[in-house]
């Protein structure tokens, strides 16, 4: 399992907005809804395409993928419609020293 990963300061993602990290060579998107940070693997479960690319909709917590529209939930990672039907990969976030941090938690 990685160490965790420094995002940006919580003063650099407000609500409504997205940035990407890295773990390693795993793209990571953070997002900040409403307050709460929430990440997902940077990868549509339907091909393999950055969701990072598509709209993080801050009012409905979703992000869609722009290649062929499928929706996630950017809280839990379900798909919310087709062509998607797989969660996209879900990971853990924490504030910490006025930063945000993630990381890809699988072994
Ligand atoms: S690659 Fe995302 S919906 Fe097809």
């Amino acid at each position: 399992m990685g160490d965790w990963v420094r995002v940006c300061t919580t003063a650099e993602l407000l609500p409504g907005e997205s940035k990407v990290a890295w773990d390693g060579d795993v793209a990571i998107v953070v997002v900040n809804y409403d307050g709460d940070y929430y990440a997902l693997e940077d990868r549509c479960s339907h091909e393999d395409f950055e969701l990072s690319a598509g709209c993080f909709d801050g009012e409905e917590a979703t992000i869609e993928c722009v290649l062929h529209g499928s929706k996630f939930d950017v809280r839990d990672g379900r798909a919310l419609n087709p062509p998607a039907y797989a969660p996209a990969v879900r990971f853990p976030v924490k504030v910490e020293d006025g930063s945000v941090w993630t990381r890809d938690d699988r072994d």
